[in-house]
């Protein structure tokens, strides 16, 4: 009896923790859906779309390591306060057990991806990192999916190689400007100069010219670009691999430069890592989320990636504030929507 008792405490307590709703952002901790499971969306980006926040991010294969090759594609989750996630599933797939050479089998690289609403065509465009399985990280390709459902699923479209016909480019910031045009903002390879290129929405494919962006460090991985105040102010980190190092600022009034330095935006440690600023709380900035409804809220998204075991990967999501016009993102344990006024 006292047995069947402590059983039915542990099952209820488990129950009541999946359904628990989160009032609070916990940044560094594991971050569970509504299953109560883990979040697997890595490296990727939030879409608004009729009065939902969608979350895409890379799929990592549970119980493989980098080495082993762990994506497995784009899994989506929704939530109507950024804070409760309900799983969507896996809206474009890597096949795991398609030994063919197709585009999308197990062994290809598919990263950050990029998910965009087209206002012309009304379908969801999901750009990503796309390298052919057996190529390893030599020859860079932007991946296109579309979907007309924000839920997926999406269909693999294309890829083609951006900045360089060659080699193509990195990570990469998509970032519809003021004048309506998408632009393409890239590490190109192999010489990691920070490149823009525009991309033409009817055929999302890149028209072809790139160009220097001005005043970005070269080796600049990782872009998050945002606009407030006229201006676009774009985050990045260095090149260390997985490794986290020092992340970065700039600002410039238009957006192939010249970009002014405005060094490194965080501020604080995390004290689940004990790392600090100086290599960004253990993590790789992402993207920069507008929350709607709120002025001048953004919160920045930072991954802690883990090569070992990605799947396992964790979530920084931090609120980001200007002071005295320079964009700051300060640790906090715990916050929550009210601290934008
Ligand atoms: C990082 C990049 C990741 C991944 C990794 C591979 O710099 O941001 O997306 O490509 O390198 O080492």
């Amino acid at each position: 009896m006292k047995r069947l008792l402590i059983y039915c405490v542990l099952v209820c307590n488990a129950a009541f923790s999946f359904s628990q709703k989160l009032n609070n952002f916990t940044p560094g901790k594991l971050w569970l859906d509504n299953n109560g499971v883990a979040i697997n969306a890595h490296g990727g980006n939030v879409v608004f779309y009729q009065n939902k926040y969608y979350w895409y991010g890379e799929h990592k294969i549970t119980g493989k390591s980098e080495e082993q090759f762990a994506d497995g594609g784009i899994h989506c989750y929704s939530s109507k306060d950024l804070m409760n996630w309900d799983d969507e599933g896996i809206v474009l797939s890597v096949k795991y057990n398609d030994t063919t050479n197709g585009d999308l089998v197990y062994g290809c690289i598919l990263e950050r991806p990029k998910v965009v609403y087209d206002t012309q065509q009304k379908h969801f465009v999901a750009y990503f990192k796309y390298y052919p399985k057996g190529t390893k990280y030599l020859k860079g390709y932007l991946g296109v999916a579309t979907s007309k459902k924000p839920t997926g699923p999406f269909k693999f479209q294309h890829k083609f190689l951006g900045a360089n016909p060659e080699f193509g480019s990195g990570d990469f910031a998509l970032v519809q400007a003021t004048n309506k045009h998408l632009y393409h903002l890239t590490v190109r390879k192999p010489d990691k100069t920070f490149v823009i290129g525009q991309i033409e929405t009817s055929k999302m494919i890149a028209t072809g010219k790139y160009e220097p962006v001005k005043g970005v460090t070269s080796h600049t991985e990782a872009p998050a670009v945002m606009f407030h105040n006229k201006q676009y102010y774009l985050f990045g980190s260095g090149s260390s691999g997985w490794q986290p190092n020092k992340a970065r600022a700039f600002v410039a009034n238009t957006l192939n430069g010249d970009f002014t330095d405005l060094g490194n935006p965080c501020i604080g440690r995390n004290p689940h890592n004990g790392i600090g600023a100086d290599t960004t709380f253990g993590g790789q900035i992402n993207y920069i989320l507008k929350v709607e409804g709120k002025e001048n809220s953004y919160i920045a998204m930072f991954d802690i990636w883990k090569p070992d075991m990605p799947a396992n990967g964790l979530y920084v999501w931090l609120p980001l504030v200007f002071k005295n016009n320079k964009p700051q993102i300060e640790w906090k344990d715990s916050w929550d929507l009210t601290v934008f006024k």
